[in-house]
Order: structure tokens, then C-alpha cells, then sequence
């Protein structure tokens, strides 16, 4: 079978470093590019990182472009206190070399997109600038997705915000450029993000492997799981959430995944509820929409996600150990 193009956008973070470690390693996904964006870390950091990650994974060659270095209209923040110094859990690993012929991330984009056999998949772990820019100055390229599977929002408590998830706080208005864009998009929101979680026993098999890929990423787990610890929000037996590595494995296994289409919207205004994504889960419309409010563009929302299903994918990928 033809493998699925894809193409991801990242704020490399260490969960976007263990989703790339695994888009580089399944054999279903053709990796064309990764597109860099100022979130987690700041755009240096996650250039640096993202180069540095492909070339532990064996995928030094995936074109890597930078892209935007702050939100369209929010001032820049980061997540230093949750993926370190350097964005990379402290990690100093080597970079390699910069290609004189690196263009702009929205060009990169656009230019994978035209050459893809078939049309890709966009997968955005990040806050959504690149990816609004992208619709914005190309939005008959940007049509030719398959569809965007973004991380990002909630259809319950947030995390940035009690209400709104970082990545679509950090650029609210490019989250709202996406969802109502008319693309087909799947929402990988916080619903499903820290359930999706690895055990003791898969960090000490990626820690015996050796593989420098799967000793980064037991790396990158054990940073999680020092910030994850005590915290209510992963399972009971598991020690760190996939994170951004859900949605990367939810692309090539959406069996794991439950999904419904609701209206979704996303708050741009300066109230305390910016950035939320407003998911609505009713069964009838109300005096508001009768009074002619629009409900919000048609997303499939992850609602449930298969923990262990994923975890074991996870872990079989980085190991190697898929066909056995
Ligand atoms: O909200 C969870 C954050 O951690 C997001 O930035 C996500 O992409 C991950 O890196
Ligand atoms: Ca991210």
C-alpha cells in the first residue's frame, strides 16, 4: 500500500520530538517536510531541535523549514516550564548543518503539497500560525489537503487556560483561520492528549534498546514523567503521556480513535475564554442560532482515545518491532 504523504508542523518540545521520532519510523507515513513555528520554544529552538531530532531518527535528509517566530496578532509565549531550557528537556544534542537552500515554512508547504503523489496529510502539534498563513497566501494549494489533524483545543477544561488549550491560546486567531477554513480537520484535543500515556515498562524497553532514536525518546519520557508526576491527568500505570505523539499515531490508526463532528468555534475576543475551542455537543440549536449565530464549521472532535492500544504502537514503532 501506497504509504500516506504527510507533512508536520511542529514547535519542537518534547512531545512533538517523540511524534516526529515515530512520523520518521512508521512505515505508513512518507514524511515529505516538517515546518517549524515559535509555541512551546521559541523559533531558534525549535529549528535547532527539530533538525537535531530527524537526524537521531535517521531523517536528516526531510527538508525543514522556519516559519512564523510569533502569533498573528498575540504576543509570543512559551512553555519553558514544561519542556525545559532549550525547549528540548535540557537535552544538547548535535545539529546538523543548515541547507543554504531552506525557504520559508509556508513555501515549503506549499511547494510539498504540489509535488505530493496524493494529496497529504497536515499534521499541526503547534500553535496554528504557519498553517493560517499557509490558507491565507495559498488557499487553492492549501484546498488540496486531504485533510489537517490538528493538536490543540478541548471540548472540556483547557490547560493554558481552565477553558482554552496552549496551543490554540497561543494563536487564537489562527486557530479560527483553520477551523473555518472549510478543510477537513480533526481536532486531537486535550479530550484524548494526556490519556494516551506510556508505562514504566515501555520506557525501560525504549531505554534497552540500542537504538539512539528509542534512548532519545526513554529520554523525553522521563522528562515527562517528572512533570507528569502527581498530576491527575494521565491513567493510573502510566508515568507520561504520548502528547503530541497521539496524534501522529491516531493518523495511522484511527481505529484507536473516537471521533464525532460537532460545530466547533474558537473564542478570539479578549475575554477570559480566548482561545477556547466552543464545541457544540447539543442535540437541538438554541434561541441564539434562531437569532442567526452561526454554530461553527463541522470538526471531528477526538472524544476517547485506546490508551494502551496506542501505547504499544508507540513503543513497537521506535523499537523497530512492528512486523513481529
Ligand atoms: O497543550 C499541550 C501542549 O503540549 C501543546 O503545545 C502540545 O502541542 C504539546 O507540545
Ligand atoms: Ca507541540
Amino acid at each position: 500500500m501506497m504509504p500516506l504523504q504527510v507533512l508536520i508542523d511542529v514547535d519542537t518540545g518534547v512531545d512533538d520530538a517523540l511524534a516526529l521520532a515515530f512520523a520518521v519510523l512508521h512505515p505508513a507515513i512518507n514524511l515529505r517536510a516538517v515546518t517549524c513555528v515559535a509555541g512551546n520554544a521559541s523559533l531558534d529552538d525549535v529549528y535547532r531541535n527539530t533538525r537535531a531530532v530527524l537526524a537521531v531518527a535517521g531523517a536528516a535528509t526531510v527538508p525543514v523549514a522556519r516559519g512564523a517566530s510569533r502569533p498573528l496578532i498575540a504576543a509570543p509565549r512559551d512553555a519553558a516550564h514544561v519542556h525545559g531550557r532549550n525547549g528540548l528537556a535540557g537535552l544538547e544534542l548535535d545539529v546538523p548543518e543548515e541547507r543554504a537552500s531552506d525557504v520559508h515554512a509556508v513555501e515549503l508547504m506549499r511547494q510539498q503539497i504540489l509535488a505530493s503523489p496524493t494529496p497529504p496529510v497536515l499534521i499541526a502539534l503547534a500553535p496554528l500560525t504557519n498553517v493560517a498563513l499557509l490558507i491565507r497566501m495559498y488557499p487553492e494549494v492549501a484546498a488540496r489537503l486531504e485533510r489537517i489533524v490538528f493538536m490543540g483545543g478541548s471540548a472540556s477544561v483547557g490547560n493554558a487556560t481552565p477553558v482554552a488549550e496552549f496551543n490554540t491560546w497561543a494563536d487564537p486567531e489562527a486557530a479560527a483561520i483553520v477551523v473555518e477554513s472549510g478543510i477537513p480537520t480533526m481536532m486531537y484535543g486535550l479530550d484524548v492528549f494526556y490519556s494516551a500515556a506510556v508505562s514504566a515498562d515501555d520506557v525501560a524497553a525504549l531505554e534497552s534498546s540500542s537504538r539512539p532514536v528509542a534512548q532519545l525518546c526513554a529520554k523525553l519520557f522521563r522528562h515527562l514523567a517528572v512533570k507528569d508526576a502527581g498530576q491527575k491527568r494521565i491513567p493510573a500505570g502510566t508515568i507520561a503521556a504520548l502528547g503530541d505523539a497521539g496524534t501522529v499515531c491516531s493518523v495511522v490508526d484511527p481505529e484507536g480513535l473516537t471521533t464525532r463532528r460537532f460545530p466547533v468555534s474558537v473564542c478570539t475576543d479578549g475575554s477570559r475564554s480566548r482561545g477556547q475551542t466552543i464545541v457544540d455537543r447539543r442535540s437541538h440549536r438554541g434561541e441564539s442560532e434562531l437569532n442567526g449565530a452561526s454554530l461553527g464549521q463541522p470538526v471531528d472532535v477526538a472524544l476517547q482515545v485506546d490508551a494502551g492500544r496506542y501505547a504499544e504502537l508507540y513503543r513497537r514503532t521506535i523499537l523497530g518491532t512492528l512486523e513481529s
